[in-house]
């Protein structure tokens, strides 16, 4: 009892880091927090997610409560360390606070889902800039000349930096929560299947933190800044379709289309994701419209459907891995122009109804990724 109580003294530090709040961030980084603000991990909590929220009331309840707040409100100890849900500022304003993120050292692979293992420091950040990658930790700075003069400033005033982890540079800091999340029959209901390889040219950050117009300090001027909205569903969709290609070619009685899923993960592998393949064909003015493919995941327990956190199986996987061939039986007509939109639903349809939100039904609204028009 005396040990383990000893040894959570010892590792309490290392799991969160708490205490300094993402509006002090702000006052230095205010574009980069708007945009936080805006994003799905700022609204992670059960407070702020409709979807996190109904599964959490519909889910049977463990011993250990709430056992999400690992990757969906880490920076609330209440909720991280004794799995005490409640109502809070933290819960509200940022489950996953910019200290958290930055301040996450390794990933520790665990069975059923992988754990972050954070420094524990408030004011020594990490963070990727290949210029500087090897150089020791960064401290404020100043530098005057001309007898005074001129004054310049280098690095933050409030924070160190340090620009030596490998995991900001390959996307592995993303992995602790986007890994794998099995429920208790090793059935993973997020199932990202990532591969992370260092030849790839695009990593987890560079395709979903691209640099976007706008300073990313006010102390000092950068054209652009990494995307703190994250591209995703919730913002910057589109941005996102210049990753997937397509390729049309006809054969004996029709056409195949190929689906070229360029990330280095399968695409829409959440439960109740859900992505679909508009496919229509314009003849002589008259608009043909073939039946649309869907991508998702439906789970199963004992041979029928079943809720993600309870099933043993998964019964249908149309997910689009590295690629995807689909075959359409209609023969092409010269003059006749295809058009393909590839697109995503945050909740499907079965979802919304097993999960009762048909109050939302603005979560199975069809998002378009991309678009193409091809001409015979
Ligand atoms: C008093 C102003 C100030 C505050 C408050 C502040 N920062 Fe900074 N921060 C800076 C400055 C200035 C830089 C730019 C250093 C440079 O590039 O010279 C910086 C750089 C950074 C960087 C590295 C950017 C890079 O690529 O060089 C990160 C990460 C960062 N800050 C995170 C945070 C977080 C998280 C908070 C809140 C806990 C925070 N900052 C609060 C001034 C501040
Ligand atoms: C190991 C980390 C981890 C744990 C633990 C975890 N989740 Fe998640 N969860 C995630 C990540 C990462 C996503 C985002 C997946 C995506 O967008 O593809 C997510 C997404 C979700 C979504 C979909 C939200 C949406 O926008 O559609 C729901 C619902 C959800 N989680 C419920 C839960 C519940 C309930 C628990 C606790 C019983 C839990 N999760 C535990 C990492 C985790
Ligand atoms: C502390 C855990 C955690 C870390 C670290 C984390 N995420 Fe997430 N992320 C989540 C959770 C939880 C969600 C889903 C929230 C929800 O919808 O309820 C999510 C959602 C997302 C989404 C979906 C956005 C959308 O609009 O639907 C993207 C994309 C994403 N994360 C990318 C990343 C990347 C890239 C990194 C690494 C730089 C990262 N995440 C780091 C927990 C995390
Ligand atoms: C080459 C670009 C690329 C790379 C690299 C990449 N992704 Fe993605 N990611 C995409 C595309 C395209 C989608 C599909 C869009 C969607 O589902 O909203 C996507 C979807 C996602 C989603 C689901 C979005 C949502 O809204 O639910 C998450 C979460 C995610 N990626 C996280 C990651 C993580 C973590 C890594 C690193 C292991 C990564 N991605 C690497 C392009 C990329
Ligand atoms: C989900 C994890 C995550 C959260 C939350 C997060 N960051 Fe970041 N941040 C990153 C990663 C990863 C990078 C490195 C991006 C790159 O390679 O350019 C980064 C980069 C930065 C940079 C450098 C930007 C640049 O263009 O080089 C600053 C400054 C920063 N973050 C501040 C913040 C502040 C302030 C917040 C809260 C409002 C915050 N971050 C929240 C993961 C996160």
């Amino acid at each position: 009892m005396k040990f383990s109580l000893f040894l959570s003294v010892l590792l309490t530090p290392f799991l969160f880091a708490a205490s300094v709040k993402s509006t002090v961030c702000k006052q230095c980084h205010p574009a980069i927090y708007s945009e936080y603000y805006e994003s799905s991990h700022r609204k992670a909590s059960v407070y702020n997610d409709p979807v996190h929220s109904a599964w959490w009331k519909m889910m049977p309840k463990k011993r250990q409560g709430y056992t999400c707040a690992k990757c969906h409100s880490p920076s609330d100890p209440q909720a991280l360390e004794h799995g005490i849900l409640t109502d809070n500022r933290i819960q509200r304003e940022e489950p996953i606070s910019c200290v958290y993120c930055h301040t996450i050292d390794h990933i520790q692979q665990n069975d059923d889902s992988n754990t972050n293992i954070t420094t524990g420091k408030t004011r020594e950040f990490f963070t990727a800039d290949a210029s500087k990658k090897g150089s020791g930790v960064a401290h404020f700075q100043t530098h005057t000349s001309w007898f005074g003069l001129n004054r310049s400033v280098e690095n933050s005033p409030f924070h160190k930096i340090n620009y030596n982890n490998e995991n900001f540079y390959n996307g592995n800091v993303c992995m602790g929560c986007h890994g794998h999340t099995d429920n208790k029959h090793g059935v993973d209901i997020l199932m990202l299947d990532a591969f992370i390889d260092k030849k790839d040219k695009e990593t987890c950050i560079s395709c979903h933190m691209p640099q976007v117009p706008g300073t990313k300090v006010t102390l000092k001027h950068t054209p652009t800044h990494a995307y703190h909205g994250f591209a995703g569903i919730h913002n910057l969709t589109e941005a996102l379709g210049k990753y997937i290609d397509f390729n049309v070619s006809r054969t004996a009685d029709g056409f195949d289309i190929t689906i070229v899923n360029h990330a280095n993960h399968a695409l829409f592998g959440q439960a109740y994701r859900e992505g679909v393949l508009k496919v229509s064909i314009n003849r002589n003015g008259k608009e043909i419209t073939l039946q649309p493919a869907v991508f998702t995941r439906i789970f199963g327990k004992e041979g029928k459907e079943s809720f993600p956190w309870e099933a043993t199986e998964t019964l249908k996987d149309s997910l689009i891995y590295g690629k995807k061939k689909l075959h359409y039986p209609v023969k092409l007509q010269k003059g006749d122009t295809l058009t393909l939109v590839l697109g995503v639903k945050r909740v499907s349809e079965t979802g919304i109804k097993a999960l009762h939100l048909q109050k939302h039904s603005e979560l199975s609204r069809f998002k378009p990724l991309k678009y193409e028009i091809y001409r015979f």
